[in-house]
């Protein structure tokens, strides 16, 4: 068993307001480029927290699913100005991408070129993670997670070398979040909790993590989604509960949720918080039969009282429908996605990397069955 978390982790209300002290001084970095997208570009975040310490550059044209074409623009752009750290500053999307960016900037190719586990040759740059929801974890993964739109695909590109240096997670940066994006990347924080804590590939210390991030995120979510700009405990409730699931799955795994999230994410566009939030219930219903027991532990640990592990077990599932229900999760029909593309879906899932983790073994039978289930809104 190895369990592996390198990144210096900067954690609470305010930190972000130290980004140059942390560049400077701990991370003694002074030529930097900074990654953002345009949503977060306009509302002079970035200003803010840069002051007098402008980064050599700026892109912010990061897109929701970022592509390979977007991270080889990068790639060419770090190249060209050879910075000594990469910044990620935005949801899972830009951070991603800045790490994946940090590939191409040490070494020649395309990003298309590392998909799979250490394929570079050279360490990639270094990276600061700003994560500005509270769903993504890549903060402290060694992971990123890039659209080959040719194909199209959703690559893994990883490596331990692929650990940001060092992470600023500040709660304050979700005061002016959507309450649907709170919706979205709060369950997708969830669903990797979940997942961590089911996967075959599990252990001692990653359930610690996957199982207190449970307990947060449950009691922090609907709260959070109300008001989260007035609630300073929920929003710190979140994003601890974020970044302790990315401990989780980055030594454990995700499963069949993300199987199904990156598949539609690649083919579709489907945001992908949205995508795990809607699919979460009905892949616990599938993986029951195999995890039963960790389900009923879960469900102990957010209050649930029951009659013994089966009782348990439904009953944590009801509570994820519901607090789904509650946040405004959408259905799967509101994806408009047609039965026709299902078997699709379920062959890309089945190809996924994580597959191979899920608790109860899943094939395309499996995932066009899940889809019926999801399509038919049932997840019984
Ligand atoms: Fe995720």
């Amino acid at each position: 068993m190895i369990f592996h978390q390198p990144t210096k982790l900067f954690f609470g209300s305010g930190e972000a307001q130290k980004l140059q002290a942390v560049v400077e001084d701990d991370l003694a970095c002074f030529r930097t480029l900074l990654i953002t997208d345009q949503g977060l570009s306009a509302t002079g975040l970035v200003k803010a927290l840069t002051r007098d310490h402008m980064p050599l550059e700026i892109f912010d044209a990061v897109e929701a699913n970022p592509s390979a074409r977007t991270v080889n623009r990068i790639g060419d752009l770090t190249r060209r100005i050879r910075p000594e750290l990469i910044i990620g500053l935005g949801g899972g999307s830009v951070l991603d991408a800045a790490k994946a960016a940090a590939v191409l900037a040490t070494n020649p190719g395309l990003i298309e070129d590392f998909e799979g586990l250490r394929r570079y040759t050279a360490a990639p740059a270094p990276v600061l993670a700003v994560p500005t929801t509270c769903g993504t974890g890549s903060e402290v993964t060694k992971g990123a997670v890039i659209t080959d739109t040719q194909r199209p695909f959703k690559m893994s590109i990883k490596g331990p070398e692929l650990f940001p240096a060092a992470a600023i997670v500040d709660p304050d940066l979700l005061s002016s979040l959507p309450a649907s994006i709170v919706a979205s990347t709060g369950l997708d924080a969830l669903t990797h909790a979940i997942e961590a804590f089911t996967a075959k590939s599990s252990n001692l210390i990653t359930d610690q993590f996957a199982l207190q991030a449970v307990k947060l995120i449950c009691k922090a979510i609907e709260p959070a989604y109300q008001d989260i700009a007035a609630n300073t405990a929920a929003r710190e409730s979140l994003m601890y509960g974020s970044t302790l699931a990315g401990y989780a799955f980055g030594n454990s795994d995700v499963g069949a949720v993300h199987c199904l999230a990156e598949s539609i994410g690649a083919l579709f566009d489907t945001p992908h918080g949205v995508a795990n939030s809607i699919f979460l219930p009905y892949v616990m219903r599938f993986n029951l039969p195999a995890c039963a027991n960790k389900y009923a532990v879960l469900a102990e640990a957010v209050g649930i009282q029951g009659e013994n592990e089966e009782d348990l077990a439904a009953k944590f599932i009801e509570r994820v429908e519901d607090v789904s229900g509650k946040v405004g999760i959408p259905g799967f029909l509101e994806l408009g996605i047609e039965a026709g593309s299902f078997s699709r879906i379920a062959e890309y899932s089945a190809q996924n990397g994580s597959n191979a983790s899920n608790p109860r073994v899943a094939g395309v039978q499996d995932y066009v069955a899940i889809l019926e289930s999801a399509a038919a809104g049932d997840s019984r």
